[in-house]
């Protein structure tokens, strides 16, 4: 078996295969598209791709790679981001996926990676046998006091301008923590287009995205992405410059005062342990459905050290 780009016909039966299960509520047709689309967009074109596994015509196993940085413990690191490792019904239980993890970890090492990371979606014993470890990582549900009188912050629409100064506070932020993401003006534009697609390819209504800042002199001082699905909001990703988090919880008030009548919807979010805004209140804390995993590259070079779940900072916006 041969490692290959999944492009035209592999990448045709990978769409196929995987539908059933990543489809994400899109048409075939859509489905195609929202991948097409991702790797067009200007971070996804220079730093995402499917490899695959084949045997003559056959994909047999697959996944993406992602290109990133992290900073772990002050220094920066490249690392391989894996997704959507997936095995051809017709070829699963023989080693397939092991053995394309194998071939794209060393090739990584070549490349100059230092560590690679992935979500697990699955029991974690099978990447724990590729020497990955669990990261623990929290998700919260949120109550957001209602604000008495009017909201006290003008909420406007975030565009392209903003992005700026939203990587400077998300820099900002990861700085206080052992592990996050390096994250450029360009993977955060990724992080919304691909949201927003994933809005625009879907049933009509299925899903939003709202994309909101508070300004002060023309430059974004606080923001909040935020999804909304069957009445339950996520906020993939928020910022203030304010370390307590005032102006986004604020924010909060103001999205929720437009739905007067009604009671609040259920908030989720992936937050840093110490961004907590004011207004705000963790309901609950629990681990996160994809478990994050990482792994060391070069053997002896670094080990990744034990952390918790305080010291890393990292935005579903940015889950791969
Ligand atoms: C997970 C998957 C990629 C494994 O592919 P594969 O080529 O069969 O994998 P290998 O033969 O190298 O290894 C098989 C091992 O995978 C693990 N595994 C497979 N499916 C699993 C699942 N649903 N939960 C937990 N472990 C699983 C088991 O440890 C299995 O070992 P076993 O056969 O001794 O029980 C394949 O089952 C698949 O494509 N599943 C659907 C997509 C998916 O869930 N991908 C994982 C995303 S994180």
């Amino acid at each position: 078996m041969t490692l290959s780009p999944a492009t035209g016909p592999y990448l045709a039966q990978i769409l196929e295969n995987s539908y059933p299960i990543w489809n994400d509520g899109l048409t075939p047709s859509a489905y195609a598209r929202y991948w097409d689309a991702q790797i067009r967009t200007p971070w996804g074109a220079a730093h995402l791709d499917r490899v695959a596994l084949v045997d003559g015509d056959t994909v047999v196993s697959s996944l993406k790679r992602y290109d990133l940085n992290a900073r772990l413990d002050g220094r920066i690191r490249r690392v391989l981001g894996l997704g959507a490792v997936f095995t051809s019904p017709a070829h699963r239980g023989r080693g397939a996926a092991r053995e394309l993890l194998q071939r794209v970890l060393a090739t990584a090492v070549t490349e100059g990676y230092e560590l690679a990371a992935l979500f697990s979606e699955i029991a974690p014993a099978f990447y724990e046998r590729l020497d990955f470890v669990s990261v623990p990582l929290h998700e919260i549900r949120i109550a957001v006091r209602p604000s008495r009188g009017s909201p006290a912050v003008l909420v406007r629409a975030g565009d392209q301008r903003d992005l700026p100064a939203i990587a400077e506070m998300s820099a900002r932020r990861s700085a206080t923590t052992r592990l996050a993401l390096e994250r450029s003006e360009e993977l955060i534009r990724f992080g919304l287009t691909k949201r927003r697609l994933l809005a625009g390819l879907g049933p009509p209504g299925l899903r939003q995205v709202e994309f909101l800042v508070v300004e002060e002199g023309y430059t974004a001082v606080a923001y909040v992405i935020g999804s909304e699905q069957d009445g339950k909001w996520f906020i993939e990703e928020a910022g203030d410059r304010d370390p307590a988090g005032a102006r986004v919880g604020a924010m909060m008030q103001a999205m929720l005062s437009r739905l007067p009548a009604e009671s609040p919807p259920e908030i989720r979010a992936w937050w840093p342990h110490d961004f907590i805004p004011p207004q705000v209140e963790v309901a609950e804390r629990y681990p996160t459905n994809g478990v994050l995993m990482i792994r060391a590259l070069t053997d002896g070079i670094l080990a990744v050290p034990p952390l918790r779940a305080e010291d890393v900072a990292y935005w579903r916006l940015d889950y791969f």
